[in-house]
């Protein structure tokens, strides 16, 4: 027990050397509290800046999507190779390990399928994600769409308003839709919107021509969808040139998932977004891997 018997004297106060007091290392949240840096912090390695994130999502408005039929089977054995897994909470109570030491992107606004209108979305209940310890609440954010992009403008800005109260941040998605372009001009839109509304972190997709205007235009780390299964090296292609156009990494599914070799997938994009891998030596080890 600490009293004042015995007690050395202190005297090491580094008088004359200033207090460290560094920035932190993610674009767009010096200022926010430590918990929220903490949480930013075990999903984006400071070393890098970048993340890798497994989603597996897809469920909630898709059903039993192809490669996700048994997620038991097929995600658990990918959990270890990434950053953060993005998932809802019914498959996370159901089969995801408690032992998972990894930062769980907690897919947080839900509300209609594929089957009628996408995005007709409310979010859960902000105890329910401290409850799980997410370290970050997704909310899709449909931009352009008229009949839903009100409501999941509310959607974001509430989930912020509660994340930011216990030290969570926001993922705002830029959603999918079936009359929305995914351009340079409506990416970055889309995605500056969830910015201006307080997300620390978007998601959106990656687009062929111009994507750095959309990384420029937005405050906040940006991570890329994979979107629709690539032949692999295509998709390396993607993440290599979101890299290279400053995301700060990568959310990816269905290019992991449904690939021949979900594991060398895993490893290669790794490569990519932290070790600045080319996309030829990336596509080198998924084959490595693969012919294993
Ligand atoms: C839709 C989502 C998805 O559910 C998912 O996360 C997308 O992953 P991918 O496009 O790489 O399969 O967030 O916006």
């Amino acid at each position: 027990m600490a009293d004042n018997e015995g007690n050395i004297n202190a005297k090491d106060f580094g008088i004359g050397i200033p207090q460290v007091n560094e920035p932190f290392f993610l674009k767009g949240n010096n200022n926010a509290e430590w918990g929220m840096k903490s949480r930013l912090a075990g999903v984006f390695n400071p070393k890098s800046g970048h993340a890798v994130m497994l989603a597996f999502d897809h469920g909630y408005i898709m059903g039993p999507t192809s490669g996700l039929e048994r997620i038991d089977l097929t995600i658990r054995p990918l959990i270890e190779y990434s950053d953060c897994i993005m998932c809802t909470r019914g498959i996370l109570r159901s089969l995801v390990p408690p032992e998972c030491r990894k930062p769980i992107s907690l897919r947080f606004s839900a509300g209609s399928t594929i089957l009628t209108s996408l995005n007709e979305e409310c979010i859960q209940d902000i105890e329910e994600a401290i409850r799980i310890n997410a370290s970050l609440l997704a909310v899709m954010v449909a931009i352009g769409d008229p009949d839903h992009e009100g409501l999941t403008i509310r959607n974001l800005t509430r989930t912020v308003d509660l994340g930011t109260r216990y030290g969570i941040p926001t993922l705002g998605v830029t959603a999918v839709g079936k009359n929305l372009t995914r351009d340079a001009r409506y990416l970055a839109m889309a995605s500056r919107v969830c910015a201006e509304n307080g997300a620390q972190v978007i998601k959106t997709y990656f687009c062929e021509e111009n994507f750095e205007q959309v990384t420029n235009a937005v405050p906040v780390p940006i991570v890329i969808a994979g979107g629709k299964k690539l032949p692999e090296k295509d998709a390396l292609s993607m993440a290599w040139r979101a890299i290279d156009q400053g995301a700060a990494g990568v959310d990816m599914g269905r290019n992991i998932f449904q690939s021949d070799s979900p594991i060398g997938m895993m490893l290669a994009v790794r490569a990519i977004v932290h070790e600045n891998a080319s996309v030829d030596e990336a596509f080198a080890i998924y084959e490595e891997y693969k012919n294993r």
